[in-house]
């Protein structure tokens, strides 16, 4: 599976190299081949529906028909859905296979407000309930479930999820359910998601949830910083996405890897394997690059490389808890700039919170062979945490090649590490005890390096 996925992005990218014209990213390696091109003959436009982007017509009719129409009338090679320039006001809508959702240069697909009517759709099986109330959740304002070969993309229009509604309502704690995400992906493959910007998410801004082989690139998120949970993009119990050349400023976690909140996620079991992460810059009060907490079905094989945070929370963030069970292993971070951070690197088995009071609280996870190398940081405030469990060390935490510099004139940040063993090499400020040992005594680490 490994050497597959390594030979089908080498094959791709040399082939696609003829062909495409590298503009802003020279020869860089990119997600190419993990989601096949698809080119769609067939092509109709919201317009033909009866859509209007005037920003005050409700257009959920016309959203619904044209995708009927593209559901029933199979066209081979798929349909392309055009939203030309205007503001087009929808209730939430699902998608459907082999469909292209295209927003011209200037198109906006507006979320309504309409929050007594959103439709509610079952909890996922990993997470028992909804993430932040009990019982079922908001289905997501685009959704696709059990889908295959599904686009969106054009130039650079907006899905604008107007969440200050739900925020508030979050705020207020007069939230029903729990909130609904801008765009969820259930159970799909073949998914590519670019030239899009997502503005203004109720919750999560992009989930691709029990999904395999997602690309999501060249798209810009933006939600403000006191916007409650708007992370940027969660893949979740899902494997091979590929994630770049994206920025992304929300309230919460730019990027952050999960697989299930504890006894469920461990019931649920699949992991999240396979994600790449490259190319992304942005800024949020929690962190850049995390995996976790709700890690119960496990997360591994995870490459994060060239990451700019900047006036953030934490730059790099590897959180679980007791209860979650899971594992997170392989997880590589690399290549990384960080400037005006509270704290440079976070290693926590005490974040989040449980779903009930039915936890295992002898499911501990495992958490072995986490890489950071090559990490830059100024005016960082603390070089960073890592909390082990007492019952369940982390092990093969490896750092080399981090440098953090404080604030001008503040004191220099420092390590605070327990229940954690792993190596050290050039890092500054002089690393924990727990991190000290030579590379050749460093386990895996000493492979890795
Ligand atoms: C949209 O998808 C959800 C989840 O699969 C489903 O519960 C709902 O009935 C669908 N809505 C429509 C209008 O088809
Ligand atoms: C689209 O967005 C990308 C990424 O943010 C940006 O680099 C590009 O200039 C935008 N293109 C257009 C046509 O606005
Ligand atoms: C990213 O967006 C820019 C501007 O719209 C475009 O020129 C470039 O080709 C896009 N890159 C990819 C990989 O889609
Ligand atoms: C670790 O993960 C990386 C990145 O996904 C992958 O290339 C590598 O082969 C994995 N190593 C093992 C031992 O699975
Ligand atoms: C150390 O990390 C910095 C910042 O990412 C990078 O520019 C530099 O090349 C690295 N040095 C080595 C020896 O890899």
């Amino acid at each position: 599976m490994l050497r597959a996925l390594g030979s089908v992005l080498l094959c791709c990218f040399l082939l696609e190299a003829s062909f495409w014209i590298p503009i802003s990213y020279g020869d860089a390696i990119t997600c190419s081949g993990i989601v096949p091109m698809s080119y769609r003959n067939d092509r109709i436009s919201i317009t033909e529906f009866g859509g209007v982007g005037d920003g005050k017509t409700l257009n959920t009719k016309a959203f619904q028909k044209a995708i009927y129409r593209i559901q029933h009338l199979r066209r081979g090679g798929g349909t392309l859905l055009y939203v030309p320039s205007g503001v087009y006001l929808t209730d939430s809508f699902n998608l459907t296979s082999h469909m292209t959702l295209f927003l011209a240069q200037g198109a906006v697909i507006k979320a309504t407000q309409d929050t007594l009517n959103w439709p509610l759709i079952a909890p996922l099986p990993s997470y028992g309930r909804g993430r932040e109330r009990p019982g079922g959740r908001y289905m997501s304002f685009i959704h696709g479930d059990g889908l295959e070969d599904v686009v969106i993309t054009g130039e650079n229009g907006t899905i604008d999820g107007q969440g200050d509604i739900w925020w508030n309502m979050w705020r207020q704690r007069t939230l029903e359910f729990t909130r609904p995400s801008l765009v969820e992906f259930v159970d799909s493959r073949g998914i590519l998601i670019s030239n899009v910007i997502f503005r203004n998410s109720p919750f999560w801004n992009i989930h691709p949830v029990y999904c395999s082989n997602v690309v999501i690139r060249n798209v810009t998120i933006l939600a403000p910083p006191d916007s409650p949970n708007t992370d940027g993009i969660d893949p979740d119990s899902s494997s091979n996405v590929c994630i770049e050349d994206s920025f992304i400023s929300t309230g919460d976690d730019l990027v952050a890897v999960k697989s299930g909140w504890d006894e469920y996620g461990i019931a649920y079991g699949r992991p999240s394997s396979y994600i790449t992460i490259r190319r992304v810059t942005g800024t949020t009060p929690f962190a850049g690059i995390a995996v976790g907490s709700e890690t119960s079905g496990g997360v591994e094989n995870v490459l994060a490389e060239n990451i700019v945070v900047y006036n953030s929370g934490v730059g790099v963030s590897i959180k679980t808890n007791i209860g979650r069970g899971g594992f997170i292993k392989n997880i590589t971070v690399s290549e990384v700039f960080m400037e005006n951070v509270r704290t440079g690197i976070k290693v926590s088995g005490a974040t989040g919170d449980h779903p009930d009071n039915n936890f295992n609280p002898n499911a501990l996870p495992n958490v072995n062979n986490v890489i950071l190398k090559n990490i830059w940081g100024v005016k960082v405030q603390r070089a960073g945490s890592m909390q082990g469990l007492k019952d369940s060390p982390f092990t093969g935490i490896c750092l080399s090649n981090v440098s953090l510099q404080g604030t001008a004139g503040l004191r220099p940040p420092t390590w605070k590490c327990s229940d954690v063993n792993g190596a050290a090499i050039e890092v500054s400020p002089l690393p924990c005890a727990e991190l000290a040992s030579p590379p050749q005594q460093g386990g895996s680490c000493a492979i890795h390096l």
